[in-house]
């Protein structure tokens, strides 16, 4: 079974071809960071213009790359996301599949970045997933493809958004994640005690006040412009916060589920010190923590095809599975 997997539920232009047994053929991205920069932020207009720019020639070469003209099926982000960025790639979805006769299949993308890590690991469940991006913190307890039960999610700001917009106040661009994470490498993390949002009693996050205890500190300074050294101290210093927040609620999870595997998923999951804490508390605590290479940790279309690809396993043995996107919904609810 071959999969090709379309992405566009953001501001990349992803598509992906993925096989059963031979796994990851071809993974294409054309990212539009170059156009949102100068905003500190997507623009969901120009990102759905360079969707449609981009889309044909995205495909073509994803297929090319594969090396071969066989497709078994299509599969393409169904939400969540940006409505016209959504519906640029499932109109290419559509259309591809009535062209090639094949089965559509339209995949949560939330669900599409848990699986991510199958690219290159087997996940076990069940299992406690984080998944961290620019738009969601999700806390999911899962008993096997497609059976999800969502613990918490956050609040008010994403943890990518916050990584996002603590960048803006330090006037280090767009996005905020990877340059945080590369100046917190010469930063001690020490040096500033910001809170830990770790909010007892519920599964949900919320990193708006960890947001504004940055944008405090700074203010405390009179308005002066940290030296480069200081910079580097407050991304530590945040980054820290926010990943030791998101580090112990996974844990507790796994141990009040009696979870003994967990994964991450989503842009954040890049992060240096995230990946770091979580793998080393992991072991601490007996517990098996995967996580996708770093490169398929952002959007991209190879983890949609792999959700497809149990999708239509499962249709063999479940005979009420029908070719409804909106079934994937229900079950990420429930
Ligand atoms: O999953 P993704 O590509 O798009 C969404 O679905 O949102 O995630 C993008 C987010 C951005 O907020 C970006 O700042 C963050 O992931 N990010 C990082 C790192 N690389 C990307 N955050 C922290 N550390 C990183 N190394
Ligand atoms: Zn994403």
């Amino acid at each position: 079974m071959r999969v090709l997997g379309i992405e566009t539920s953001c501001d990349e232009t992803a598509a992906a071809v993925v096989d059963g047994s031979r796994g990851l053929l071809s993974n294409v991205v054309s990212s539009q960071l170059h156009l949102h920069r100068k905003f500190s932020g997507i623009v969901p207009e120009l990102a759905s213009r360079a969707h449609l720019q981009k889309i044909a020639s995205v495909i073509s070469a994803a297929c090319e790359e594969a090396g071969s003209k066989r497709l078994d099926a299509i599969a393409y982000t169904q939400g969540p996301g940006l409505m016209g960025p959504l519906l640029v790639g499932k109109v290419a979805a559509q259309t591809l599949s009535r062209i090639l006769g094949v089965p559509l299949v339209g995949v949560n993308h939330l669900e599409g970045h848990i699986f991510a890590t199958e690219l290159t690991e087997e996940l076990r469940f069940p299992l406690v997933a984080l998944i961290v991006s620019g738009g969601h913190t999700d806390l999911v307890l899962s008993r096997g493809p497609g059976r999800y039960r969502v613990l918490g999610r956050t609040r008010d700001d994403a943890a990518g958004e916050a990584f996002d917009k603590v960048a803006r106040m330090l006037a280090l661009g767009y996005p905020g994640g990877p340059v945080i994470d590369r100046r917190a490498r010469s930063g001690d993390p020490r040096a500033v005690d910001f809170p830990r949002p770790f909010m007892p009693g519920t599964w949900d996050f919320s990193f708006a006040g960890l947001k504004t205890a940055v944008l405090y500190h700074l203010q405390r300074r009179g308005g002066r412009k940290p030296e480069a050294q200081e910079t580097d101290d407050i991304c530590a210093a945040f980054q820290e916060a926010i990943v030791d927040t998101l580090v112990e609620k996974t844990l507790r999870a796994a141990r009040e589920f009696k979870v003994k595997h967990v994964a991450l998923g989503g842009g954040v999951a890049a992060n240096s010190r995230l990946r770091e804490m979580l793998a080393a508390r992991g072991i601490d605590n007996g517990l098996r923590v995967v996580m996708p290479p770093r490169g398929l940790c952002t959007d991209n279309g190879a983890m949609i095809a792999q959700v497809a690809l149990h999708r239509l396993s499962r249709r063999r043995v479940d005979k009420n599975f029908r070719s409804d996107p909106a079934m994937t919904f229900h079950s990420w609810g429930a």
